[in-house]
């Protein structure tokens, strides 16, 4: 039986969210706790698929350090470390970009979703960032996969790349990895939209919570939400028709680690005048001391390149000596 390790990433390609929270970060944090070897990842190459201005992404690959400590992530616990550090990434994708079929790859929902009726302009790496995101999993034999479920067709198409190079090369080196989608929030809704996906590259600053707003943007964003007119129903079945309450109604119970229908037993009845203050509450409760803590890693910008330092020399000592075995498999 290989040894479990836990591999996952976020792109810091913008301020991180109450989605990448409560989908992905707190997740991380639980599965830190568990005593199974944990590799995180800061993956600006990924973010890089799509323009980021240089000095916005290093600013931003900073504060997305300091949002995983803010959030519990221990360096000393979990391999905390920025992807372009580490060169088995580009290495091993190249190699997987030869193992991966172009038929796989023109079945990603997500680059249809990226790319929308832009294709012929998009990069080529937003074209074949699964092969990279299956690199960035295989490079350390990581076995489970904490994510939310927008990447699990890509962890699906990692096993896939892992098992066309165990079949092709006769070889049973890389482990298929588990995608680990569970909990409260594994799709956090957009506050604009009830039928996209909260996402720190949406367009609209109002569809988003960041880590980093204040108490009183928190307020308003939820204030503004969209929702509908009828007052809250007394259990989470009646929540089925309408996305933007359930979603609300969902954030809620996932940062107060109440079910829906506990939060519901409180708001039966009253509508979303009383109800979105309220949440704006829990949220200011939960996430207020994560960006103070975020301010104070960040008042020391040396002492976090030092940490992602010390954590890309932990993943190159994993990582190198399986993508030298990937390529000695190969024949190089
Ligand atoms: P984004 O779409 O915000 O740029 P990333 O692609 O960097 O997010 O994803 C980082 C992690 O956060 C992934 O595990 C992803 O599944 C998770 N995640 C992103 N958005 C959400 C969301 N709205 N709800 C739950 N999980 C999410
Ligand atoms: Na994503």
């Amino acid at each position: 039986a290989t040894t479990q390790r836990i591999f996952s990433g976020i792109q810091p390609s913008g301020h991180l969210t109450l989605g990448n929270y409560l989908g992905a970060l707190k997740r991380f944090v639980e599965r830190q706790d568990d005593g199974i070897e944990t590799v995180y990842c800061l993956v600006d190459m990924h973010a890089i698929t799509v323009w980021q201005a240089p000095e916005t992404l290093r600013q931003q690959t900073r504060e997305a350090a300091a949002a995983f400590m803010a959030a519990g992530i221990d360096p000393a616990r979990s391999i905390l470390f920025n992807q372009s550090q580490v060169p088995a990434h580009a290495e091993l994708a190249w190699l997987l970009n030869c193992v991966a079929r172009l038929g796989w790859m023109n079945r990603m929902t997500q680059f249809k979703d990226k790319a929308g009726k832009n294709s012929e302009n998009v990069s080529l790496g937003l074209y074949a960032y699964p092969a990279l995101m299956a690199a960035d999993i295989l490079a350390y034999h990581a076995t489970h996969i904490p994510v939310g479920e927008d990447q699990k067709q890509h962890v699906e198409l990692t096993r896939d790349i892992a098992a066309k190079f165990n079949h092709d090369y006769g070889v049973d080196f890389f482990p298929l990895p588990e995608p680990v989608i569970e909990g409260p929030a594994t799709r956090v809704m957009s506050l604009r939209d009830g039928s996209k996906k909260m996402s720190k590259s949406d367009p609209s600053d109002a569809s988003r919570i960041n880590l980093t707003d204040d108490a009183d943007t928190i307020a308003q964003k939820f204030r503004k939400a969209r929702t509908d007119a009828e007052p809250l129903p007394g259990s989470a079945e009646g929540l089925k028709d309408r996305p933007e309450a359930r979603n609300l109604v969902n954030i809620y119970a996932a940062l107060s680690g109440e079910t829906q229908d506990q939060v519901l037993s409180q708001f039966e009845g009253k509508g979303f005048g009383d109800f979105k203050p309220a949440l704006a509450d829990v949220a200011v409760s939960v996430l207020g001391p994560i960006s103070t803590r975020m301010g104070e890693y960040l008042a020391d910008p040396a002492e976090i390149d030092r940490i992602l330092g010390e954590g890309a020399g932990k993943a190159e000592a994993i990582s190198a000596p399986i993508v030298a075995k990937t390529r000695e498999i190969m024949g190089m």
